[in-house]
């Protein structure tokens, strides 16, 4: 086994996004190619509801899957198909934009502590137009294991140690695991070599290979090993994530995520001709 090690830090740009959530962009435009197929990783944790209360009312997407994983609080996500559920601390919605829909994400609070966390994962270029649909996983419906060292492992997709995941993606394989560990602790994990992979500490702080990842901020791991050792000398929280590269041109613009420019293009007329609101959006 050859452990992979940090190539680059990142803090991330702090921001605001739909009516005014403060929001740091950890994983931003510039690095899509770099952690292909992952197009975006923004973290929250605002005990302000100044800085949560606005929520993000209803825009569409289009073209790639949304992950948001609460750590606290409460909110309320509406799709245009009238589809309607509610995320509370530990749980998943895992959502599949496809050929599109429009949909709102919206606090379920008026005071205390929001924090989680949204991942966009691409889609190939044959399933970008499939249709579109969501999952809400309770907390209690993720698979988790400990340790013998107690190192609590969730698994919100992809494999851990033979334990399987909420949800498998055979295209770009992701692993998406939440790992506490408590001090002095040490974790490993296995990723296949050449799938892009990251760390993203948000609590305490952890050594990553030979590097040390503190809290808020991400570590890209380099492509070449096939396996990533964690240890802390505090208690630390820390999602890995990786996944194969699709290896196809992204064209974005805002929340559409397409091949190309024609497409974008396409995108932005069904937009305007309401077809995003007509969308049929299925639970899964
Ligand atoms: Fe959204």
């Amino acid at each position: 086994m050859q452990p992979r090690q940090v190539e680059r830090l990142v803090q991330g740009v702090q921001t605001a996004d739909g009516a005014g959530v403060k929001l740091t962009r950890v994983l931003t435009q510039d690095l899509q190619r770099r952690l292909d197929p992952f197009l975006m990783l923004d973290a929250f944790r605002n005990d302000n509801p100044d800085d949560y209360i606005g929520g993000f009312p209803d825009h569409p997407h289009r073209g790639f899957e949304t992950v948001t994983y609460m750590i606290a609080g409460r909110m309320r996500h509406r799709d245009s198909a009238g589809n309607e559920g509610l995320l509370g601390p530990g749980g998943v919605q895992w959502m599949t934009a496809g050929s599109g829909l429009i949909h709102s994400e919206l606090p379920e609070q008026e005071e205390g502590l929001m924090e989680g966390f949204q991942l966009w994962l691409n889609l190939p270029a044959d399933r970008k137009m499939i249709k579109p649909s969501y999952r809400d996983i309770a907390p209690d419906s993720i698979p988790e294991y400990t340790t013998d060292g107690g190192v609590l492992v969730r698994v919100i997709a992809g494999h851990s140690h033979g334990t399987a995941g909420a949800v498998t993606r055979p295209d770009t394989e992701p692993l998406f695991l939440d790992i506490h560990l408590p001090t002095g602790a040490k974790f490993s994990q296995a990723l296949p070599t050449g799938h892009h992979a990251f760390v993203y500490t948000y609590r305490g702080s952890a050594q990553v290979g030979g590097t040390t990842v503190v809290d808020r901020n991400m570590g890209i791991l380099d492509d070449h090993g096939d396996t990533v050792e964690l240890s802390c000398a505090e208690p630390t929280r820390l999602l890995l994530i990786a996944g194969k590269p699709l290896n196809e041109p992204i064209a974005q613009y805002g929340p559409f995520v397409m091949n190309t420019t024609e497409q974008i293009h396409q995108t932005l007329q069904d937009y305007r001709a309401g077809k995003f609101e007509a969308a049929v959006v299925q639970s899964l």
